[in-house]
């Protein structure tokens, strides 16, 4: 199966969070089931500058009004199709925002772009070959589906009639981020008159480039089963809930994996005293270690929490804000290492003056403190008020950290609650709590501390099943397979 991947971030290269993850692991493992992944990015600068032997697949002179280069590059291990339009994607920085942290005034140009590009690749308009079916990742790829929609029907018209349309996969990481734009974009857009409609791309009187998505693609996937749920939901579902119930038959929630090799406590570079998976003891030194480089008290009998987040109201670490003079009683410190929102970081920076030695924080981005702390810490807080799958949580499970999170979303679904039968059982691996507010999430992480202080073999044994819970892509790749196949019209083994 030759799959057409279409993404706004991927890492290696280019990474705001897990969606990048994910589009820059789920290649590998779905390449050890016969799926060919290509994945179509952005020409960004760092996208560019990772591509030492790049190839030009074509040049276009008039991509909806711009010139584009289409280039391909094999790299890290990853077949690229890259798209160069010096005038959109040529920036600095974040994907998405510009210097103030508003998002690009022509976002909504730059990513109709993009798809418009994966549509002309889907069907084989491009000397690249043409892929059995494309995933759209998100909003940012939204559009796929529906370009390639009106094109099949424009040239139903024409005889002979056209090779059957590529199905589209949908996939959503997060409904939060629709792509909304004004009406008045629809041809700048290259959709024709009759796209801005109930079935097609409009949406309470605008374009949304996820809706169009939503609509047109023959399967939807989101990254975890109660996601697929709770987005059915008006609670959930961002406005979006109505279409996606009317769509609940092609909906489905396939969970995220992390790459084991990366997340190897004993060869991750950024882990300073290595461990094998399942050894709670070797991972004592990165504790002490850890509480060193944050300057917190070097106490080994401190309940350390560690938070690694984006810090927006999603995550919920303005609820955390709330209560951390109550969390850091009993002996607790507290390291948050995380960036976004302003008003947050300056409560957080606030915290930090205010409680030396037990609150600390890096602002900023650090991929290498996003490994060391799950390494380290006792308890890994996740506070989302939504969580469409996270995989912070992952990593902890893997790396002994218990999680103290949120039930909802992903982390519901990865995360076994340490309720007394879930103990007796030998299957408990964390922490859940609701509703999310500030006073349950304080309560919860005292019931972690309690159980830390007062049985410790208990708690071990959270660390242990934890660490054996499966946070591999391999189950998971394999149910995308299922989901392509079926697709495709072909039986599991890949045949037609
Ligand atoms: P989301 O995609 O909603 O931000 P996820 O939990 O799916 O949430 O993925 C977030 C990813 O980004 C994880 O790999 C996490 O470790 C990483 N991350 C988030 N913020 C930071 C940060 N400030 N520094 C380093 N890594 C971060
Ligand atoms: C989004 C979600 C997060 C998910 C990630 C990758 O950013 O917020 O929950 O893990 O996408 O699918």
């Amino acid at each position: 199966i030759r799959l057409l991947s279409v993404a706004a971030e991927m890492f290696p290269f280019v990474k705001t969070g897990g969606l990048g993850d994910v589009v820059g692991s789920l290649p590998h493992a779905l390449a050890s089931y016969g799926v060919e992944v290509t994945t179509l990015l952005p020409g960004y600068p760092a996208v560019m500058a990772a591509l030492p032997a790049r190839a030009q697949v074509m040049h276009h002179p008039d991509l909806l009004g711009h010139k584009a280069t289409l280039w391909s590059a094999h790299v890290a291990g990853l077949d690229l199709l890259v798209l160069d339009v010096p005038a959109l994607f040529d920036r600095p920085g974040n994907p998405y925002l510009g210097p103030e942290g508003q998002d690009w005034p022509d976002n909504g140009i730059r990513f109709a772009v993009l798809s418009r590009m994966a549509a002309d690749i889907a069907q084989g308009h491009t000397p690249h070959p043409r892929p059995d079916l494309v995933q759209a990742h998100d909003w940012q790829a939204g559009l796929v589906a529906a370009y390639l929609h009106h094109d099949h029907a424009r040239a139903e018209q024409d005889s002979p009639p056209p090779a059957p349309r590529v199905p589209v996969v949908q996939t959503i990481h997060n409904l939060a981020f629709q792509g909304r734009f004004p009406a008045g974009c629809l041809a700048e857009f290259g959709l024709p008159p009759a796209a801005f409609a109930v079935e097609g791309c409009e949406c309470y009187g605008a374009i949304s480039f996820l809706k169009a998505g939503l609509y047109h693609a023959d399967r939807i996937t989101t990254v975890s089963p109660s996601y697929a749920q709770e987005i059915q939901t008006p609670e959930g579902g961002m406005g979006l809930d109505g279409l996606l119930r009317h769509r609940s038959d092609r909906l489905e929630g396939i969970l995220n994996g992390i790459s084991t090799e990366t997340w190897n406590p004993a060869s991750d570079p950024a882990v300073h005293f290595p461990y094998m998976v399942g050894d709670t003891v070797g991972r004592a030194p990165n504790k002490r270690d850890l509480q060193a480089e944050f300057g917190l008290w070097a106490d080994p009998d401190a309940f350390v929490v560690g938070v690694v987040s984006r810090l927006t109201a999603q995550k919920g670490i303005d609820l955390l804000a709330d209560v951390t003079p109550r969390v850091l009683e009993g002996n607790t410190q507290l390291i948050v290492v995380g960036e976004g929102d302003r008003e947050i970081e300056r409560r957080l920076a606030a915290l930090q003056r205010q409680f030396p030695g037990r609150f600390a924080c890096h602002l900023g981005y650090s991929e290498s403190l996003g490994h060391r702390l799950p390494s380290a810490v006792d308890a890994l807080l996740i506070p989302s008020r939504f969580e469409p799958c996270g995989l912070t949580q992952l990593g902890a499970l893997r790396y002994g950290a218990v999680p103290v999170a949120a039930r909802v979303g992903g982390l519901a679904d990865t995360i076994v609650n340490a309720n007394p039968a879930a103990i007796a059982q030998g299957a408990a691996t964390g922490f859940l709590f609701t509703p999310v507010d500030g006073e349950t999430l304080l309560a919860t992480v005292v019931r972690a501390r309690q159980l830390y202080r007062r049985n410790r073999r208990m708690w071990r044994q959270l660390q242990l099943t934890g660490a054996a819970y499966d946070v591999s892509w391999n189950d998971k790749a394999a149910h995308y397979v299922r989901l392509f196949a079926e697709m495709l019209g072909m039986d599991a083994g890949g045949r037609a």
